[in-house]
């Protein structure tokens, strides 16, 4: 097994002080899938090697009817695999649930020692996170597992995206946060019934020809997550923990997923979630920065020597913040590539 990652600091270089240092660990894409669905559970040891991320999903997309039967195959599987260097990850159900209590009690009493990270769902504010902070370092303590398990947060409540800035330094177990588009379309009481992506309804029209009013005009459709997004990263981004996209649902529109994960990654995301399996190979390809941009970053960098002053490469100017732009494409190539 490769040794574990020495990269202390968040990836965002020229922050003044970094808040809190997360040691890198590539998650390009969180795959789920259902731990009580033996199809799936046998698959996990041939998929395991293919992803960053397996996260044993406990809620939504779960009956209610399946969620021990779901608990219980996580337990299973996790102490029947070895991961290698693919971290586990667990979502939960969410606290208000009847069943998110015994889903930490059994996961960190049984397989405490192989989960790498809980992600919590509708998380609405720090109190939250201090709740799931407490109990899992007594649930710890009780159960001997020695490495804290870190936790996740999935931004899909109107009141979860108005606190996102305390949910995300709520405490140092925060790995990251994903946006949930489906929730919290919901919850915002957004009329869009898709999970994820774009909408054709959401757009501008160009201003009317003045000479020709009946000439056509032009749309331009408008991503409906944008704001969400950017509003996401910045919290991370200032905690020093990492953002993620959440869910495409149209598994068979597979541009317009690339397009959507594209978004994320272009604003600051380190990764999305993978629903099935053709997902995951969009999510690799796309939160690995391109031969051609590192190439080109690494030519700055170069140019650039101390990092200070300016110079003109190919007619365009560089200076010291496009060297720190460089370094981000540089660092993250060389610590997936690690
Ligand atoms: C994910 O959980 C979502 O609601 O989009
Ligand atoms: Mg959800």
């Amino acid at each position: 097994m490769r040794a574990p990652k020495d990269f202390f600091r968040p990836l965002a270089v020229g922050a003044p002080t970094p808040v809190r240092e997360v040691p890198f660990r590539p998650s390009r894409m969180i795959h789920f899938f259902d731990p009580g669905n033996e199809k799936m559970a046998a698959k996990i040891p041939v998929i395991a090697p293919t992803v960053d991320v397996l996260l044993g999903n406990l809620e939504d997309a779960v009956a209610a009817d399946r969620k021990e039967a779901a608990r219980d195959g996580l337990v299973k599987i996790a102490r029947a695999t070895d991961f290698g260097d693919t971290q586990l990850w667990t979502r939960i159900n969410s606290l208000d649930s009847p069943w998110v209590l015994d889903d930490l009690l059994t996961l960190v009493t049984e397989i405490g020692d192989k989960l790498d990270v809980i992600m919590v769902p509708k998380v609405e504010g720090a109190a939250d996170i201090h709740y799931i902070d407490r109990l899992l370092a007594q649930l710890e303590a009780k159960a001997g597992v020695r490495r804290p398990i870190l936790v996740h947060a999935i931004l899909e409540t109107a009141t979860g995206v108005a606190g996102v800035e305390e949910i995300a330094g709520a405490s140092p177990r925060m790995q990251g946060v994903s946006l949930g588009p489906a929730d919290l379309a919901a919850s915002r009481r957004m009329k869009t019934t898709r999970v994820g992506g774009g909408h054709p309804g959401y757009l501008v029209r160009q201003d009317p020809d003045t000479q020709d009013a009946d000439a056509p005009r032009a749309t331009y459709q408008q991503d409906l997550w944008h704001y969400t997004l950017a509003r996401m990263v910045d919290a991370c981004a200032a905690h020093g923990i990492l953002p993620y996209y959440g869910p495409f649902g149209d598994i068979k529109d597979t541009t317009a997923c690339e397009d959507q994960f594209r978004n994320a990654f272009l604003l600051g995301c380190v990764g999305a979630w993978s629903l099935h399996p053709v997902q995951i190979g969009i999510a690799k390809k796309v939160f690995s920065p391109s031969p051609d941009e590192v190439r080109w970053a690494r030519r700055v960098i170069e140019a650039m020597g101390d990092g200070t002053g300016a110079v003109m490469l190919d007619g365009k100017m560089q200076d010291d913040a496009t060297f720190k732009q460089c370094q981000v494409v540089v660092e993250l190539a060389e610590a997936l590539a690690a």
